[in-house]
């Protein structure tokens, strides 16, 4: 556990005693694969580091639809939100894959950030991160037509999921069409088309869970 927690980067800069009191109060959690964590609206009692696996943050509307918000993987943390504001849940956590997760009691957690202010900096500055990436997506839907923003949320999978190798990028991923299009404020059908397109110009080749993505093909004029 003092192994992994010294890799997660909220904990990075604690010192070995600081360590061992986190891993004294937290505990392992094993969940399958789309397991709920938490629902949007429901009060929160426990912040989250993704040990293994990953999870996907979503709200939803009456209808049932869903608009995906965020995809973290390991030693990325969630559910500090509702714990900090003492406000309900601001979305809904599914596990997309089986995996294992570090859990903080909503105690813990604020005595944590009260005793430790390298903790408090990390979470604010994790805040100002998602504050940031949000700005980036009501600019990308504001100012970006839906085949820019598909593409670059493509690069932006490559980039955290991706193995390079010269001008090809593989890319194993846990999500699929409709979560595509939703990190993407797209339509499906819109998604599919311009998938198609790609994978005609052969600058997107497709697996069965995974995508390649040819950089020196993408970087040519379409
Ligand atoms: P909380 O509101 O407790 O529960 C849902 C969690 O999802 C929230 O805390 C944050 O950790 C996370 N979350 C909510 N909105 C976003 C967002 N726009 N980007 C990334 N993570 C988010």
């Amino acid at each position: 556990m003092i192994e992994f927690l010294r890799q997660v980067p909220l904990f990075a800069k604690l010192n070995e005693d600081q360590l061992n009191l986190i891993a004294g109060i937290c505990s392992k959690k094993a969940v399958r694969s789309g397991t709920i964590l938490f629902r949007e609206k429901e009060p929160g009692s426990i912040f989250y580091v993704v040990y293994m696996g990953s999870v996907k943050i979503f709200t939803s509307n009456s209808a049932g639809e869903e608009k995906m918000l965020s995809l973290f993987k390991e030693g990325e943390s969630f559910g500090e939100l509702s714990l900090i504001d003492g406000k309900p849940r601001s979305a809904t956590a599914q596990a997309m894959e089986d995996t294992i997760l570090i859990a903080l009691s909503a105690d813990s957690f604020l005595e944590v950030m009260r005793n430790n202010f390298e903790i408090t900096l990390g979470i604010l500055q994790e805040l100002s991160q998602r504050l940031r990436d949000t700005n980036q997506h009501v600019y990308d839907l504001t100012f970006l037509d839906a085949r820019s923003r598909i593409i670059k949320n493509l690069i932006m999978l490559a980039n955290k999921n991706g193995i390079r190798n010269g001008n090809l990028i593989v890319v194993r991923h846990p999500l699929n069409y409709d979560e595509i299009s939703q990190m993407a404020g797209v339509q499906k059908n819109v998604l599919m088309q311009v998938m198609r397109d790609l994978t005609d110009k052969r600058i997107v080749t497709l697996g069965s869970n995974d995508f390649s993505l040819h950089l020196d093909r993408l970087r040519q004029p379409s």
